[in-house]
């Protein structure tokens, strides 16, 4: 009987003690494991070392945020002196073209943090009246932002306006301008379409393209339709070029922002001196729009307007041809000057 009970109490004695030592083996090769996937270095020093050149997230958060608010007019002169916020003159400018995808410029860029947009086009330099009121009035017109952030706006009138260049040039005269250019007959057609809606929105008749890009005397290319002399860019360019420098300009391909938005935002990120910042993430295909839109974060993206994208008027093939004729000697000289040549007929 007491020999049974002594065999009893050593198998008891040989389970727990197996387990113990099963326990001890497991909490061993566990706190290896855990000792693997987890460095000891505090969470601190596992993060990339700081840039010193890197622009604060907190900006990107603020320009959906206090910057919103400012722009609203909701933020106090408290918040202004407290964030150090300012309103800029802009250090760069899209001049132009209409119809060249001007919008959609200014929109992308401003998916950068360190670039705060004027939203409204404010025709300071094109217009006497504005031009008059003087540069504080210009100052008052931009958003706000930090110091080291960079303001752009966009008035596609001054690529064509005689007297603008001399007046951005004693503004500023190292400003950095940005011109975005189309195949000039789809620029054309796209500029008559915006006139035409306009004037279908008034219930007014409008002629068709053809009577007005074609001088029904000569049969020869309009040369005093508006939508044609702006598409002669080297025309317009040469009279910028007598007050600033060709490398003062950068030419974005406006065929190229809407099929490869990416490649040519990086173009002009580097031209801005402005670090890589807008990325992949940031452009998205909509399908249904037919064009890219923008994502700034995980809550907010838009497209552009409907405006942007509008269908075109069908237009007599012999008329496009004629056009693309009349434009190529002027592509020609426009790509000696600029340096770079585009995929035009
Ligand atoms: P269309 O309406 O002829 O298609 P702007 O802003 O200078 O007026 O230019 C308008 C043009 O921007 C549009 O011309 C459109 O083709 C072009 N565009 C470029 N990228 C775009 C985008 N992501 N969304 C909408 N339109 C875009």
């Amino acid at each position: 009987m007491l020999f049974k009970q002594q065999a009893l109490l050593r198998q008891k004695l040989f389970v727990l003690g197996s387990l113990a030592i099963g326990s001890v083996l497991y909490l061993v090769a566990r706190v290896g494991t855990l000792d693997r996937l987890q460095p000891i270095c505090p969470i601190e020093s596992r993060l990339p070392p700081a840039e010193p050149e890197q622009i604060p997230i907190r900006t990107l958060q603020y320009k959906r945020g206090l910057l919103h608010e400012l722009r609203k007019g909701n933020a106090t002169k408290e918040q202004i002196r407290l964030h150090n916020l300012v309103q800029q003159l802009p250090r760069a400018i899209i001049i132009g073209v209409r119809k060249g995808g001007t919008r959609a410029l200014l929109e992308m860029l401003n998916l950068h943090p360190a670039v705060v947009k004027a939203s409204q086009e404010i025709h300071f330099f094109d217009n006497d009246q504005n031009y008059a009121r003087g540069i504080d009035w210009y100052r008052g017109k931009m958003p706000f932002s930090f110091p080291h952030q960079i303001t752009i706006e966009k008035s596609p009138a001054y690529f064509i306006t005689e007297v603008v260049p001399e007046r951005i040039f004693k503004m500023n005269s190292s400003i950095k301008l940005l011109i975005i250019v189309r195949e000039p007959t789809t620029r054309a057609v796209s500029d008559y379409t915006q006139v035409l809606e306009g004037k279908e929105r008034k219930n007014k008749t409008y002629h068709k393209f053809e009577k007005l890009a074609i001088d029904t005397n000569t049969c020869e290319v309009n040369t005093k339709y508006k939508a044609v002399r702006t598409s002669i860019y080297t025309k317009h360019l040469e009279r910028w070029l007598k007050y600033f420098p060709v490398e003062q300009f950068h030419i974005v391909d406006g065929d190229r922002l809407i099929t490869d938005p990416l490649t040519e935002l990086q173009l002009v990120e580097r031209f801005l001196n402005l670090p890589s910042r807008i990325s992949q993430y940031n452009l998205y295909f909509n399908a249904t729009r037919g064009f890219y839109c923008l994502r700034f974060n995980i809550v907010f993206n838009k497209c552009l307007a409907g405006s942007k994208g509008r269908i075109h008027p069908e237009v007599d093939p012999s008329v496009v041809t004629k056009l693309q004729r009349f434009f190529h000697p002027f592509n020609q000289k426009f790509y000696q000057i600029i340096g770079r040549t585009f995929n035009w007929p």
